[in-house]
This record gives C-alpha cells, sequence and structure tokens, in this order.
C-alpha cells in the first residue's frame, strides 16, 4: 500500500504553539515537540516538501496576570519566555522551519484579516450578554480575573472558566461567592456585546468530516472527544473579549475589544508561514488553499476540541483554506507520579536539564519518546531515565557501535575491510537489516513513535547479536579473512543505524556519521547495501552515549523532594487581615463558657443546620449551629464546646437558637469545635 504521505505534494506540520507565559518542560517536549520533529524529520529524508511550524502563543489572561503580579508589561513577559522557549527548542534539536509569534505585526494583520473576512461573510453572531464587571478596577472581569466556589466540587479557588481542583470546565455564572482577582471585591454584571462562532451550525459538517471520515485514520483518544464533543451538541463560542492584551476587534467601535486567544492563536500557524515565505522568497498559500497539501497539527489532548473543532469551523467557514488531515495529539506525561504543574514548580525545565546533563539531549528525546504519552498517560521518573540511557542507549546502540568501531581501527587500521563468503548468518543478517527503514516507516506513518524507536533499537540488537554470535575478536589470530566480513556486515548495520536513527536521536546520529565519515542522505539510503566501498576511512572512535551515575539521578530526585517540601509549606493558609480595634469593654460584654453538647438533630429541609442541645452549666438549651456538612450527629455528643452564651436569641429555620459555638477552620477547610484542652466543668468562664 502506498503511505498516506505519498499521497500529498506538500506537508504543513503545525506544533501547539507554547504560552510564552513559563519556561517549558519535559511535558511539552513528549507530547508534541518531539513527535512533531521525529516525523518532520523523517518527511525531509523521504524528500518530501515539509513545512515545520512553531511559535509562540503571546496572547490570553495569564500573561496579563503574570504581568500584574509581576508589575511589568505583558510585552515584557512574553519578549523573555519567548526567547528561552525558543532556545531551549533549538538546543533540543526540534527543526523548525520558522520559529514565530503571536505578537508579532503579521500575525495581528494575518488575524484581523481572517475575523474580517468571516465577520463581512456574516458567519458570526452577535450577542449583548451580561458579563461581570469589576466597578473598582473599571473593566470587565476574564473567566480568569474571577474566583468563586465550584458548583460541583466545593474548591473554594475555582476560575471563572474552569475547576482546577475537579476538571470542570465552568463559566463565571457557575461560581458561588464570585471575586474579582483584580480588587477581591464582588463583581457586578453589565452588558457587554461580543462576536459568536456558531458551531452548532457547522454539526454536520463535523460529523461528516471527523465521525464519518476519520474513524480509521485518527487516534482513537482523538476520535474519541471529539465524538463525544459533538455528540453533546455544540454550542455558538465567543472569540471575542473585554481586554486590552490581544489581537484588537477589526470593527468600528469596538475599543477595549480584542480576539479570544483560541481565536487567533491558530491563526498564528498561518501568519508564521507568511513570515517564512516572506523570509525565504516563498509562496505561503499553498500550504494552506492547495488540496494536495496536508496539514498535520501536533498537539496535547488539552487542545483538542480547538484544533479537531473550533480551528476547523474557522478554516472551513472561511471558505479557502484546507482542514486537517490528521491531529495526532497525545495524553499526558506525568513526572514521578505527579501531574507536572508549573505553579507548583513540579516539572524538569528543559533550560535546567541542559545545565544538568549538558550534551545529552538525545537521552531525553530517548526517554521521552520511548515512553511518550500516546495512549494514555505516562509517567517520567528519574530512575527511568538512567536505566533506558544505560542499559539501552549505551549498552544496546552505544556498545553495538563502538565495539565495530574499534575493532576496525584495531584490525585494520579503521579501514573498512572487504566482504569476503558470505555465510548464511551473514546473508541473513544482512537481508533483516534492510527491513527496517520499512518497518520503522510504517510505524512513523501512523504516528506510532514508541513503536518505531523500539524497532530502531532491535537494529542495534540485531547487531549485537552478529557481533555475539560470530565473536571477530576471538578470530583475528586464527581467521583474520573471515574477520573481515564480519565487521564489513557490521560498519553496513552501523551506518544504517545512523541513518535510521536521525530522526530520532539527531545529534548522536551526526556524531556516528562523523566516526563513520558516511553522510547521511536519505532514508532511501538505509536500503543501499553496501553503504562503504572497502578501504574507506573511517573517523575516529568515540563514545555516542557515556554512563549515568547514580549521583546526577540522587541530585535531580533530591530536587524534585526540596519542591515537594517548599509546596507543603507554602500552602500556608490565607489569612484575612486583622480586624479593626475594640475596646476592653467590648471584649468584656461576651460571656463565653464551657459547655458540652448532649443532643444533636438535623435542621429539617436545611443542609447546613444542626440544632443542638447544650449544658452551659447555667441551663440546657438550644442551639443551631451550621456544621451539618462537618459532623454527623452521633459523632457530636458529648463533644466539650466553647459558646457564646450571651448572643441575643435568634430564630433560625423556626428554631430559636439561644447562643454561638465557637469553631475554627482546620487546614483542609473543615470547620472544628475549638475545644478546651482541659476537663473543665461546664458554665466555666472564658476570660
Ligand atoms: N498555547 C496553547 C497551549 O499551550 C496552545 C496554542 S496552540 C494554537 O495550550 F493553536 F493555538 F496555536
Ligand atoms: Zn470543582
Amino acid at each position: 500500500m502506498e503511505s498516506k504521505s505519498k499521497q500529498f505534494k506538500r506537508h504543513t506540520i503545525t506544533s501547539a504553539l507554547p504560552y510564552a507565559n513559563g519556561p517549558i518542560h519535559i511535558g511539552h517536549l513528549a507530547g508534541v515537540y518531539v513527535p512533531a520533529d521525529i516525523y518532520v524529520r523523517y518527511l525531509r529524508m523521504k524528500g518530501e516538501d515539509v513545512l515545520f511550524i512553531g511559535g509562540s502563543d503571546e496572547h490570553g489572561v495569564p500573561i496579563t496576570i503574570k504581568a500584574r503580579q509581576q508589575h511589568i508589561q505583558p510585552q515584557e513577559v512574553v519578549d523573555h519566555y519567548h526567547t528561552m522557549i525558543r532556545d531551549s527548542f533549538e538546543a533540543f534539536g526540534i527543526s523548525f522551519d520558522v520559529y514565530s509569534r503571536t505578537s508579532a505585526p503579521i500575525h495581528h494583520e494575518t488575524a484581523a484579516v481572517f475575523f474580517r473576512k468571516l465577520y463581512d461573510k456574516g458567519v458570526f453572531i452577535e450577542k449583548t450578554s451580561k458579563q461581570y464587571f469589576d466597578e473598582e478596577a473599571g473593566q470587565f472581569l476574564a473567566d480568569r480575573y474571577i474566583t468563586g466556589v465550584c458548583p460541583h466540587c466545593g474548591n473554594e479557588k475555582a476560575y471563572g472558566d474552569q475547576c482546577e481542583s475537579c476538571g470542570t470546565s465552568l463559566s463565571p455564572l457557575d461560581l458561588k461567592n464570585p471575586r474579582s482577582a483584580l480588587s477581591g471585591n464582588i463583581p457586578v454584571l453589565r452588558e457587554t456585546k461580543h462576536w459568536y462562532l456558531p458551531l452548532d451550525q457547522y454539526e454536520s459538517w463535523l460529523k461528516e468530516w471527523i465521525i464519518e471520515g476519520h474513524q480509521q485514520d485518527w487516534k482513537t483518544n482523538v476520535y474519541g472527544q471529539c465524538k463525544s464533543w459533538i455528540d453533546q451538541g455544540l454550542q455558538p463560542r465567543a472569540v471575542t473579549r473585554d481586554l486590552d492584551w490581544g489581537v484588537k476587534v477589526p470593527i468600528d467601535n469596538t475599543e477595549g475589544k480584542v480576539l479570544y486567544v483560541w481565536f487567533d492563536a491558530p491563526i498564528g500557524y498561518i501568519s508564521a508561514t507568511r513570515e517564512w515565505a516572506e523570509k525565504n522568497g516563498k509562496d505561503w498559500e499553498p500550504y494552506w488553499k492547495s488540496q494536495d497539501s496536508r496539514l498535520i497539527h501536533f498537539i496535547g489532548k488539552d487542545n483538542i476540541v480547538f484544533h479537531c473543532i473550533i480551528f476547523p469551523v474557522m478554516l472551513h467557514s472561511e471558505g479557502s483554506y484546507i482542514v486537517p488531515d490528521n491531529v495526532p495529539a497525545n495524553e499526558f506525561l506525568n513526572l514521578e507520579g505527579d501531574k507536572i504543574s508549573t505553579s507548583r514548580n513540579w516539572a524538569v525545565w528543559l533550560h535546567e536539564y541542559l545545565v544538568d546533563f549538558p550534551g545529552k539531549q538525545d537521552v531525553l528525546r530517548y526517554v521521552l519518546t520511548a515512553n511518550a504519552p500516546e495512549s494514555k498517560d505516562n509517567d517520567f521518573t528519574w530512575a527511568d531515565f538512567q536505566a533506558r540511557n544505560n542499559n539501552e542507549l549505551l549498552a544496546i546502540y552505544g556498545n553495538f557501535v563502538n565495539r565495530t568501531l574499534v575493532l576496525t581501527q584495531k584490525y585494520f587500521g579503521g579501514l573498512v575491510p572487504a566482504m569476503g563468503q558470505l555465510t548464511e548468518n551473514d546473508r541473513e543478517t544482512l537481508r533483516l537489516m534492510n527491513t527496517f527503514p520499512e518497518k520503522i516507516a510504517a510505524s512513523l506513518e501512523l504516528f506510532r513513535f514508541r513503536e518505531a524507536l523500539s524497532e530502531l533499537m532491535n537494529l542495534a540488537r540485531l547487531g549485537n547479536k552478529y557481533l555475539t554470535e560470530n565473536e571477530p575478536w576471538k578470530l583475528f589470530k586464527t581467521d583474520p579473512e573471515r574477520v573481515k566480513t564480519i565487521l564489513a556486515v557490521s560498519l553496513e548495520l552501523a551506518g544504517k543505524l545512523m541513518i535510521l536513527s536521525r530522526p530520532f536521536l539527531p545529534f548522536s546520529s551526526e556524531k556516528l556519521s562523523a566516526m563513520l565519515r558516511l553522510e547521511c542522505k536519505s532514508w532511501q539510503q538505509a536500503v543501499e547495501t553496501p553503504l562503504f566501498v572497502a578501504g574507506h576511512s573511517l573517523g575516529e572512535p568515540g563514545y555516542l552515549f557515556e554512563k549515568i551515575e547514580d549521583q546526577a539521578i540522587q541530585a535531580q530526585v533530591e530536587r524534585l523532594q526540596n519542591t515537594k517540601k517548599a509546596n507543603t509549606q507554602a500552602q500556608a493558609p490565607v489569612l484575612k487581615p486583622q480586624k479593626s480595634d475594640i475596646s476592653y469593654e467590648d471584649f468584656a460584654k461576651m460571656d463565653i463558657r464551657t459547655a458540652t453538647i448532649l443532643a444533636a438533630e438535623p435542621v429539617a429541609k436545611t443542609k447546613k443546620l444542626l440544632k443542638l442541645t447544650v449544658d452551659t452549666g447555667l441551663d440546657t438549651r438550644t442551639v443551631v449551629s451550621g456544621i451539618a456538612e462537618h459532623y454527623q450527629p452521633q459523632d457530636i455528643i458529648g463533644q466539650k464546646v466553647l459558646m457564646l452564651v450571651n448572643l441575643a436569641p435568634r430564630e433560625l429555620r423556626g428554631v430559636v437558637s439561644q447562643g454561638m459555638i465557637l469553631m475554627a477552620e482546620n487546614h483542609e477547610g473543615k470547620l472544628c469545635f475549638v475545644t478546651p484542652t482541659q476537663d473543665f466543668h461546664n458554665g466555666s468562664e472564658v476570660k
């Protein structure tokens, strides 16, 4: 069967534009950039016309929040991280043809033109709605600027767009007790006008295109998410926001409004293509508008809806663009059993890795590919990192190459010997090594990078097996002619290893290329035999990989343990500021006594209230207390408490409450009794 990539004339390969509000970590690399880079390098080696697009996503509210916190401008935030991220990618060999950014003028223009085209075509719906406004700050509040209580799980710090505790996506109006993150005030609702992309109107197109058209070729995790979104029914999506950081809405009288970040960011792929074309004297349009171009988006799973539904609807409704042919999204990578988190500093940052493991970019590329979260979330551990380096890269790949080169150096002065009479085993080995280019390619075509990499290692294993079976080091004294053949066969295999590992381990492959003095030309080259002519002079043998010692791993593990400790300490509660002063007389008015709960029962038709019968020492009376969510009635009988006994009686849900039990929140936010530590008799005064 002809491979899918061969059916197209050119390939537009995008990788998610990372937010320029923090450095990037191994999760980014594993989920998006390493697989994208492997795929792109493979296509290039096949001689395909490929454009590999990257860039920074520089809009969005988290960036404005970060700028606010640091008392700098959003532009300064993105300038800093754009450079840092770009440099990390470069260091890891992510071979973008262009690395652009969405704060670039060419992007603002491209995004504005795109929006305007949809606007002029009448694609959008205009709607006025009520949104939260912070009167003190004088601005509408982005979802992220509103916090409150999650209606699903009770998390008190849920955001207006999502609860990070239970993962539910929310709208600001869902939150209980909303607060503005700008001023801490309670926001008010105000009317504002926005433009909506009516996704619901594209349901049948999406069904035909994805559900019917891509059931076979899209990854199950991607297809499944899309299907469930479509099955749930799509809603119009607002594509503008009341904010001042972003691409200005290109319509008159829209001061203070910008395009929603998820509207402008994917257009960033197009802007980047234009930037590349301008720089290189090329035409950008075929990469986006020609039916014989194949558009592929490499992303993480949290980006699926944007790349499979929203952006395609934008492209389709614009009319002149192609839509993605595949979206090989990955699941998430965890770190040592915990979710990677920027705010908790639970990550392996690329810029730090480069300092701690200089020159070992391929090791990380290898580990992240071997352990890629392709079909389920996966875990990165330092122990696995060390084991894969020492037991696989070094013991299998490095060892084979090293033995072959060192022996050739020793016996033949580094000149490739001629093959003599071939044994059955030689012939079989030569035949087998030539099956790998096809096998690895087949996996790559299906975006199965782990599988492809494990085949590559099988090629190295084949080499080791061949050496072990033939033991040239034992034969040299008695049969040097035979050794010539064995090493010539081994060198062929080393050459193929160099070529086929180029997409995965570009730095090591280049080193090996220098050691072999063999240029890496194309994927097809790997089935050419022989790669070497007898007498070819090899370069200096050297080490491709080196052992990673326990110490280096221990240092990383300790760093993470320290992060854990720091995080636990940092979870110190947020305290309310002290209230204004009162006089001693005010204090002395309060009559607080020790008391004991004698009986408890729920107050009918309430969730929070318990009716308590309390022995105050003075009398036995009824108190209504808002603790039903924290305590079962039967569990608090006999509980010693402190109680304000002279609070004027008040009626709560038909029950007269005579006093107030003193409570405080514990570290988990649970209301707890403030219990006298000594065994007081009831009625003792607290003074
Ligand atoms: N910045 C987004 C993220 O990190 C990805 C944006 S991808 C693009 O999740 F399509 F919008 F560019
Ligand atoms: Zn929640």
